[in-house]
This record gives C-alpha cells, sequence and structure tokens, in this order.
C-alpha cells in the first residue's frame, strides 16, 4: 500500500482500538502502557514492565492477554526454575519407545515472564534467545515459535535480595521499557472502586476470562502487515538518526551523552521506527511522523542506555537522560 491509497484495515483498526478502550476501563491511568503491549503484539516487539509491588504489572498483563484470542502462558519466576521449565523438553514416550518434544510456554502466543529478575541467568538466557530469534534450539533441534509472538516480563527494581538483574545487553531485546509509577489521589480513588466493583460483580482479571470480543490472531496478524505497510520519510528516519546517534555524543542533543556509559544499539533505531509506524497505524494513518517517534521515544530508548555512575550518584534517571536529548534534539 503506498501512502495515498485509501486505507482497507479500517475494520481491523477498529476492533484494536476498542479493545483498548476496553482495558483502560480497568487499568486505571495505563492507557500509555496499554497502547504500548498493542504496539509490541503487531511488531513482533517485547515489552519489559518495572515497577513497585502492587502496581498492577501483572493485572496488566494478564488483562491484555484476555483481551486477544491468542494463546497463553504465565511463567512466574523463582530461582529454581530450569531453562527446560520454558522451553520444553524430551519426554520419554513408553507406548512409542521414542522421545517426543513436550512445548514449554515460550511456545505460546504470549508470554507472561512475572518478576523476571528472580529467574536465574540461564533461564533469562534461554528467554533472550526466543525473543530475539523468534526460535528455540533444545536437544539439537530448531524449532519455529508462533505468530504472533510476544514476550511481557516484569520486575520489580527496588528488591535487590535473591534477584538476578538482566544483563544490559540482553535487555536490548526488549522494544519497549515501560515504568509504572505510583498513582495520585484522584486515580487512587478510581482504583478502588474500580476493584471494589469488580469484586462484587465477581469479574477476574484472570486471562481465563476472556474479554467480551477478544481480538482475534487473523486480525492481529493483518494488522501487522498493514503497520509494516506504513509509511516512514526520509525526514522521520532522520529524526531518529539523530535521536540516537545523540546518545553516543553527536549533535545538539549530544550533550546530554555526558551522563551516558553505553548509548544505544542500532536496534535504537529500528524499535522506535516500527514504534512509530504502529502508533500511526493505531491512530488511522498510513505515513508516521516525528510526533510518532516523539511519543514512543522515552519508553523504546530508556532501557536501552545505561548511565555514568557519576549521573546516577547525582540522581539522574534513564527517562530524565533521554528527555533531554528529546528536548534538544530538532524534529525536522
Ligand atoms: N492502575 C490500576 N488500575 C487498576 N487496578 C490497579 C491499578 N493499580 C493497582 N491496581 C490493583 O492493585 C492490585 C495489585 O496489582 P498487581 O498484582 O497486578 O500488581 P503488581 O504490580 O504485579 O505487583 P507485584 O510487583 O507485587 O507483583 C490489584 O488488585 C490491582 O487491581
Ligand atoms: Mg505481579
Amino acid at each position: 500500500m503506498s501512502a495515498t491509497e485509501p486505507m482497507n484495515d479500517h475494520s481491523d483498526r477498529l476492533q484494536i482500538n476498542a479493545a483498548a478502550q476496553q482495558l483502560s476501563t480497568r487499568l486505571i491511568e495505563h492507557e500509555s502502557l496499554i497502547r504500548k503491549l498493542y504496539i509490541a503484539l503487531l511488531t513482533g516487539g517485547h515489552v519489559l514492565i518495572e515497577g513497585a509491588p502492587g502496581l498492577a504489572k501483572t493485572r496488566s498483563i494478564n488483562l491484555f492477554a484476555a483481551s486477544v484470542s491468542a494463546d497463553f502462558a504465565r511463567v512466574q519466576s523463582t530461582p529454581d526454575l530450569l531453562p527446560a521449565d520454558l522451553t520444553g523438553t524430551d519426554v520419554y514416550q513408553q507406548s512409542s519407545a521414542s522421545f517426543k518434544f513436550l512445548e514449554g510456554p515460550l511456545f505460546k502466543n504470549i508470554v507472561l515472564i512475572d518478576e523476571v529478575n528472580r529467574a536465574p541467568p540461564k533461564v533469562q538466557s534461554a528467554m533472550l534467545e526466543a525473543m530475539g530469534e523468534q526460535q528455540i534450539t533444545s536437544g539439537g533441534v530448531t524449532r519455529a515459535l508462533p505468530q504472533p509472538f510476544m514476550v511481557a516480563a516484569t520486575q520489580n527494581p527496588i528488591e535487590h535480595d535473591g534477584t538476578y538483574p538482566l544483563p544490559e545487553a540482553q535487555k536490548d531485546r526488549f522494544m519497549f521499557f515501560i515504568d509504572v509509577g505510583m498513582p495520585n489521589d484522584v486515580t487512587e480513588r478510581r482504583i478502588l472502586d474500580t476493584v471494589l466493583a469488580e469484586s462484587v460483580a465477581q469479574v477476574s482479571a484472570s486471562p481465563d476470562a476472556r474479554a467480551d470480543y477478544p481480538v482475534d490472531t487473523t486480525t492481529i496478524l493483518r494488522s501487522t502487515k498493514a503497520v509494516a505497510n506504513v509509511h516512514i520519510g526520509d525526514a522521520v528516519r532522520d529524526y531518529i538518526v539523530r535521536l540516537i546517534t545523540a546518545t553516543r555524543g553527536d549533535g545538539l542533543g549530544g550533550e546530554a551523552a555526558i551522563d551516558i556509559r553505553q548509548p544505544s544499539s542500532p536496534r535504537g533505531s529500528i524499535f522506535l521506527a516500527n514504534a512509530a509506524k504502529a502508533n500511526a497505524w493505531l491512530e488511522g494513518r498510513d505515513f508516521a511522523t516525528p510526533e510518532d517517534v516523539e511519543a514512543m521515544a522515552i519508553d523504546v530508548l530508556s532501557g536501552r542506555i545505561s548511565l555514568q555512575y557519576r549521573a546516577i550518584a547525582e540522581g539522574l534517571t534513564q527517562r530524565a537522560v533521554i528527555k533531554k536529548i528529546l528536548q534538544a534534539t530538532v524534529k525536522v
């Protein structure tokens, strides 16, 4: 589809936006998170949600998974988890006197890895391989993962005992790094009202409680194609490059780079472009704008850079540094 042809994917978009709208009635003030979950699903991306306990990280993924009629698996991470608990394993079958591969949870469409920093490094790397390559090798056999495939991981960054922080280089495989913050008083009251009403109505936040009109995988896969065809012009591409290279010290926004120890890899550009295209499509456009890039930049780039120890000691955050780069970088 060229940028001038009319879009014929109207009803798919309406359906996805309606599902997002429905979710926002149960995930208070999480519109931005919800949008990014669908964007990741439409672009083959993965999401890492970070935040203190009790901020609806798990609930978000459960409800999101229930809004899509795709296969869903949930893994609760513990220090004794084994890679095979995620990937699957060969099981001997007496009847046929042979081994049969039993698929693990990573073979589902949407996989929630809860509290991923409680899983040991071997498990984390099995997960990251699946995320990066959309396939799993086990016992010398490589198996493709289903489409769509999306990992949504959560972690609580303030708890350190018995955790294995994701290696920085491996975090790069995530598309979005979402930071859920504390609600204000108005939001807190809405959360309270919502959850109390649910307990009266006995509505469940479990993924087994499917949404009224879940989006089917055919719609998702068709929409993925439509998103791939969204036009992203030279000016927008150049803006992306200015943002990424600013993390490496180039250009106007490059000054913020004195606070950066490890800048963004080219994965940052690619994820930013794909996220911007999906955002444009969800808003009914067949071309991405610099504003789409801007809207995605903090959640795409913040987890992709690491800061100088001095900057951390001064209380700077990755998100604040990306914000500075956005402010200093010309859009067109
Ligand atoms: N923004 C919100 N909208 C709706 N419910 C919320 C919101 N924030 C918190 N809650 C409620 O708070 C409770 C905790 O949610 P959940 O278990 O998903 O938190 P979590 O972030 O996964 O916590 P933990 O890190 O301890 O696992 C749930 O009952 C949930 O309904
Ligand atoms: Mg949780």
